[in-house]
């Protein structure tokens, strides 16, 4: 059976219906990851892993996030794939708030994040595939989940992840958009190559919680996005339930 391991986001710091058994402490040569790493069962039986990538409570801005012992720890504890949960804003016009979308390729922004393992003294240099960084058969079960429960949501989409902790400006928006990006999120990554360094199938659930930088008439506020991450996370915890218990 595949050990799932969630990385919950922001408004995602614990999972509804899951029986926590085991706060697994872990330290890793990385260093200490955001929380301990929960071990918990649904009543079905499937046994899940469950980590908050910013601290429980919530506490660590996306540039400061530990990756690699996040990675490293949900690895250790036996993780097999890996379900990301992001809060993004919108730059597609499709990408409206409460929208979801499962994002097929990425792009990345950020800059001086500790973002490999393979470093130091090698015995080799090596150099992942990232060609596809998103895992197509575990975005095949999430796009059915969100089927079940009727939601909105796109199934291919291109993830910018920008430095944060600010938001963008209107022009690095239009960039963006002319990248090819649909949504914006500062968390994407390294965790999606970091995944994919230690071989584990990743996908990222992204829900759209305020319009991108000049995509709508208003500034983007914090109420407005914790309204947004309040009225979606009941579906997000729907959705994983449905695929992690099927
Ligand atoms: N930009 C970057 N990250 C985000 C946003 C945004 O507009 N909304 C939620 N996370």
């Amino acid at each position: 059976m595949t050990v799932y391991a969630i990385i919950g986001g922001t408004g995602l710091t614990q999972l509804d219906g899951l029986t926590i058994n085991a706060a697994l402490h872990l330290d890793t040569p990385y260093g200490a990851p955001s929380a301990p790493v929960l071990r918990g069962q649904y009543a079905s039986g499937e046994e899940v892993l469950f980590l908050a990538r910013h601290g429980h409570p919530h506490r660590i801005p996306p540039h400061q996030v530990n990756y690699r012992a996040n990675l490293w720890a949900l690895k250790e504890s036996g993780a097999k794939a890996i379900i990301a949960v992001n809060a993004v804003g919108g730059i597609h016009s499709s990408m409206a708030t409460g929208h979801f979308c499962l994002p097929h390729q990425l792009i990345d922004y950020t800059s001086g994040r500790e973002h490999t393992f393979y470093e130091g003294e090698l015995e080799h240099v090596t150099h992942v595939d990232f060609s596809h960084p998103y895992d197509t058969a575990l975005r095949a079960k999430l796009a059915a989940a969100l089927d079940q429960h009727r939601c909105s949501y796109s199934s291919h989409g291109v993830y910018g992840c920008t430095q944060g902790p600010r938001l963008e400006t209107v022009a690095e928006i239009a960039r963006m958009e002319r990248d090819g990006c649909d949504i914006v999120g500062m968390t994407g990554m390294p965790e999606a190559a970091l995944a994919r360094e230690l071989a584990l199938p990743y996908a990222c659930l992204a829900l759209v919680v305020n319009p991108a930088a000049g995509k709508s008439n208003t500034l983007i506020t914090m109420a407005e996005i914790e309204r947004a991450l309040e009225e979606g996370m009941g579906r997000v915890k729907s959705v994983l339930a449905h695929v992690l218990t099927s």
